[in-house]
């Protein structure tokens, strides 16, 4: 399926099945590489992350723990700008290494709150690891540690990513065309 309509928006195919899975792969194994033998924690961003974590996680070839928290900042298309967290009263992270796991990074402001939420669990390392960065929207300093694909400053959907509420449930990432049906 190469177009799909999610609230009168047409979305067109923008990063194929097969390309997902091959950069995803390639990326598990850079992360094994970086971290040899040592445990690290995953810590997934719900609820956006959720197919792109569970493919990571079954490429990554080494022992690991896992967790997850749930971020929500956006309505509709637009980024709200205050973000809050929920989920993370069991989070035993302390003194582990935590690769955050996120769907995209946009402006950066949902990673910002998040690590300065993700402070008090004394955590002894936090990385970013991220299926898709928007550069050009990018607005904080933090360095985004792993990104699997870079993309326009567009509205993406699918593989995790919703409109509204819509369309998580695709194997592949859609674009917003520019034009209403
Ligand atoms: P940021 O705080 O602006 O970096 O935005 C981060 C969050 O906004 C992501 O984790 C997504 O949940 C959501 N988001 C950003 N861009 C898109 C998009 O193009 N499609 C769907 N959700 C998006
Ligand atoms: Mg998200």
């Amino acid at each position: 399926m190469t177009e799909i309509v999610v609230r009168d928006r047409v979305f067109t195919e923008y990063i194929s099945a097969a390309d997902l899975q091959d950069n995803i792969v390639q990326l598990s194994e850079r992360i094994a590489n970086d971290f040899a033998s040592e445990e690290v924690f995953f810590l997934g961003v719900l609820n956006g992350s959720f197919m792109f974590f569970s493919d990571l996680m079954k490429a990554y070839p080494h022992p690991c723990q896992l967790g997850f928290i749930r971020a929500a900042s956006y309505k509709g298309m637009e980024s709200s700008g205050s973000v809050k967290f929920r989920e993370a009263e069991d989070l035993d992270i302390k003194g582990k290494d935590v690769i955050i796991v996120e769907d995209i990074v946009d402006t950066g402001n949902t990673l910002k709150a998040l690590f300065e939420f993700l402070k008090r669990y004394e955590p002894r390392s936090l990385k970013v690891c991220t299926l898709l960065f928007k550069r050009e929207a990018y607005k904080a300093s933090l360095p985004i540690d792993y990104v699997c694909f870079e993309v326009k400053n567009k509205f993406l959907l699918g593989y995790g990513l919703d409109f509204d509420g819509l369309g998580r449930n695709t194997d592949s990432i859609y674009i917003l065309k520019d034009e209403t049906r």
